[in-house]
């Protein structure tokens, strides 16, 4: 390898370096936001009116909703690569990307208002448009 090829071949690297702390933080929120919706779908799914546990699914719906905008900062330029299951259209269209934060964001204060009634009738609805949302992202930006 010549001295070009070389200095080219850390500068990579050390940026690959410096995105991984971003990748690996807007995954954590991602599993985060995985493992309670997983948790909310098994509340719904063997819940009625009455024995709908109404604080666990708020906190749930909470957790998600307080984190809604932290992830989307770690998506700097370049930081697709290694490691990481973001697709290129994240920054090819940040429009399109933009609009499914926005998607997901409404999805996600809808859910926790609805969560604040305490009622099962009227999470169900929202909670399927949070995931809805989750996928519809999923579908064009993440691999
Ligand atoms: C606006 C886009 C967007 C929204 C909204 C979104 N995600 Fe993601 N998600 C991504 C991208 C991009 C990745 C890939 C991140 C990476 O690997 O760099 C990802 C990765 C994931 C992963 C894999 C994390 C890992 O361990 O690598 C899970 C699980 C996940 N998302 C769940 C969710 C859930 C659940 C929701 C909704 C509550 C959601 N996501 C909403 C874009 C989004």
């Amino acid at each position: 390898m010549n001295k070009t090829l070389l200095l080219a071949a850390c500068l990579s690297a050390a940026t690959a370096f410096a995105h991984a702390d971003d990748i690996k933080a807007r995954q954590q929120y991602m599993k985060e936001w995985g493992g309670a919706t997983k948790k909310m779908a098994a509340i719904i799914k063997k819940s009625d009116a009455q024995s709908f546990p109404a604080a666990e699914f708020a906190a749930l719906a909470a957790q998600i909703q307080q984190n809604a905008n932290a992830p989307w900062q770690h998506y700097p330029a370049g930081s697709n690569g290694r490691g990481s299951d973001a697709t290129a259209a994240v920054w090819a269209q940040p429009q399109q990307f933009q609009a499914a934060i926005q998607r997901f964001t409404q999805a996600a204060n809808n859910l926790h208002t609805a969560a604040q009634t305490g009622r099962f009738d009227a999470v169900k609805a929202p909670f399927g448009q949070l995931g809805e949302s989750c996928k519809a992202c999923h579908k064009t930006f993440k691999d």
